[in-house]
C-alpha cells in the first residue's frame, strides 16, 4: 500500500493542540528499562512506529509487553536472548541502544547494525569507544555489534564530540560498570537529561546530565519504575513552526518552554510573536518574516532537527538567509523536493542559502526523511493549491498522529492510503 499526504495549502491554523512524549527520549528510555529486576510503566509515550518497532524487539528478546493509551508496560524478568534480528533492528536508529543493555545484563550482545534517518555517514566510534574504555571487547564485522566483558569497570570516557548516540550508550553501559564513570563532552539535549531521570528513578546514580560532563556511579541494583517521558522537543519545533508559516494563532500544550530557546530566539528574530506561561507556548505571526541565519548545534543551541522545517519557512522570508549544518553531512537533499514547489536555494557544502520568494507552489514532492518530511508538510500548508507528499513513513516513525493534530488546527490535510 502507497501512504500519501495531500495538503491544500493556505489554511491559517488556529487553536490549541497538545505535544506528545519525546521520541529520543522514549527509545532511549524502552531499552534502558530492561536493566530492572521488575517492570516499569512509563508514560507519555508517542504512539509512533519507532516504538512499536522497539516493542517487537522486547517482546523478541522475552519481555513482556503492554501498549495502551501511550502507556508503555515493561516487564523484562523473561528476557532471555542478547540477539534482537537484523529485520528490526535495522528498521531504527535507537536499536543499537540495546547492546550496552544486553551486555550489561549477559556479558554479552550481537545487536545489528542500526538504521533510521539517511543523513550522510553516521558513524559509531564514539559508542565503541565508550564501552571500550569500560572493558568491553566490541567487533563490528558483518554489520553486526558484537561485544562481550567478562567485567565491566567504571572509567574516564572523553567523547570526541558531543554525541547523542554515544552518550546514551555510555550512561547504559557505565550504570552496569562497578565503580565510578565520567562521560567528558556529553551531549547535553532533554533526552539525555531525561533517559539519566529514568535511570535515577530506577535506582541508579547519574550526576550532571545536561552538563558538559555526566557522571556515573555503577553496580547498583536496579528496579522498576513509574516515569513519564519529557514533551518532545522537536514536535514542538515543529508546530510552532507550522503556526507561524500559516500566519496562525496556536496554543502549544504540554511543552517545555526553556527546551526552545534556540527556536524561539530565532522566530522572534523573523518577527513571530511569541508567549510562554507554564507549559503552554503561543504562536503568533503575521506571515511578514525577516531572513535570519542559522547555524546548527548540539543542545541548547540550534538543533539539526528543526534546521528542515525552519528552512521551509525562510522560503519565504523577504530577503536572503544562510543556514548551516554542522551535525550532519547530508541534510539538504529535502531542498531539491522544495525547489519543485518554487523555492529559490542552492548548497555549497555544508551552507544553504535561501532567497525568499512571494510564495510556494502546491506540487508532487517526496519525503526522503523524517524532518524532511516534517519540512515537506510546512511547505505544503504555505503552498498555493495541492501537494501530494510521498515517502511518509518518515513521518509515522516519528511523529504521533501529526495530520489528525493539524486537522484539529484548521489544516487541510488527509492520509491516503492507496492500493499498489
Ligand atoms: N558522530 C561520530 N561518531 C560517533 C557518533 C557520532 O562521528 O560515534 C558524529 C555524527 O556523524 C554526527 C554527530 O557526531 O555528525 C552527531 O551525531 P549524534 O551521535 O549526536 O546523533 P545520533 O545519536 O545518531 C541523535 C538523534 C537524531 C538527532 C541527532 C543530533 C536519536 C535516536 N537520534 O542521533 O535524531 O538528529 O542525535 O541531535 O536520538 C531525528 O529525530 O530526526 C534524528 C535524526
Amino acid at each position: 500500500m502507497k501512504e500519501k499526504l495531500r495538503i491544500i495549502g493556505g489554511n491559517r491554523l488556529e487553536g490549541e493542540v497538545m505535544v506528545s512524549g519525546g521520541k529520543n527520549a522514549a527509545v532511549a528510555i524502552i531499552p534502558a528499562a530492561l536493566l530492572a529486576d521488575s517492570p516499569s510503566v512509563i508514560e507519555n509515550v508517542p504512539d509512533i512506529n519507532d516504538v512499536h518497532v522497539l516493542i517487537e524487539m522486547l517482546r523478541y528478546l522475552g519481555a513482556e509487553v503492554e501498549f495502551n493509551d501511550n502507556v508503555l508496560r515493561i516487564d523484562p524478568r523473561q528476557v532471555d536472548k542478547y540477539d534482537p534480528p537484523y529485520e528490526l533492528a535495522s528498521r531504527m536508529r535507537a536499536s543499537y541502544y540495546f547492546a550496552p543493555v544486553l551486555l550489561g545484563i549477559f556479558k554479552r550482545a550481537e545487536v545489528p547494525l542500526p538504521g533510521g534517518c539517511d543523513l550522510g555517514a553516521r558513524p559509531i566510534d564514539q559508542t565503541i569507544k565508550g564501552m571500550e574504555t569500560l572493558g568491553a571487547t566490541v567487533d563490528t564485522k558483518g554489520g553486526v555489534l558484537v561485544t562481550s566483558a567478562e567485567e565491566l569497570t567504571g572509567g574516564d570516557i572523553f567523547l570526541e564530540m558531543p554525541s547523542v548516540g554515544a552518550t546514551v550508550n555510555s550512561m547504559l553501559t557505565a550504570v552496569s560498570a562497578s565503580g565510578a564513570t565520567s562521560i567528558h563532552n556529553a551531549a547535553k539535549e532533554p533526552h539525555i537529561v531525561d533517559l539519566a531521570n529514568f535511570l535515577s528513578a530506577m535506582g541508579a546514580s547519574v550526576k550532571g546530565a545536561g552538563t558538559d560532563v555526566i557522571r556515573i556511579r555503577g553496580g547498583r541494583h536496579l528496579h522498576g519504575t513509574n516515569y513519564t517521558v519529557v514533551p518532545d522537543q522537536i514536535e514542538t519545533g515543529t508546530l510552532m513552526i507550522a503556526a507561524a508559516a500559516t500566519g496562525g494563532d496556536v496554543v502549544i500544550t504540554g511543552a517545555i518552554p526553556t527546551h526552545m530557546e534556540a527556536l524561539s530566539a530565532k522566530l522572534l528574530e523573523m518577527g513571530v510573536h511569541i508567549t510562554t506561561e507554564d507549559d503552554r507556548i503561543r504562536v503568533r505571526s503575521n506571515q511578514n518574516f525577516r531572513p535570519v541565519n542559522v547555524k546548527t548545534q548540539g543542545y541548547p543551541g540550534f538543533p539539526t532537527d528543526l534546521q528542515q522545517p525552519l528552512t521551509a519557512l525562510l522560503t519565504v522570508a523577504n530577503g536572503t538567509s544562510i543556514v548551516t549544518e554542522t551535525i550532519f553531512e547530508s541534510r539538504f537533499r529535502y531542498l531539491d523536493e522544495l525547489r519543485k514547489m518554487g523555492a529559490n536555494a542552492r548548497v555549497i557544502e555544508t551552507t544553504a542559502i535561501i532567497t525568499g520568494v512571494e510564495g510556494l507552489v502546491g506540487s508532487r514532492v517526496s519525503a526522503t526523511d523524517l524532518r524532511a518530511s516534517a519540512a515537506l508538510v510546512i511547505a505544503a500548508l504555505m503552498a498555493d493549491g495541492v501537494t501530494e507528499i510521498s515517502g511518509i513513513g518518515h513521518l509515522m516513525r516519528g511523529y504521533e498522529r501529526f495530520d489528525q493534530k493539524l486537522r484539529s488546527l484548521g489544516a487541510m490535510i488527509e492520509h491516503l492510503r492507496l492500493e499498489d
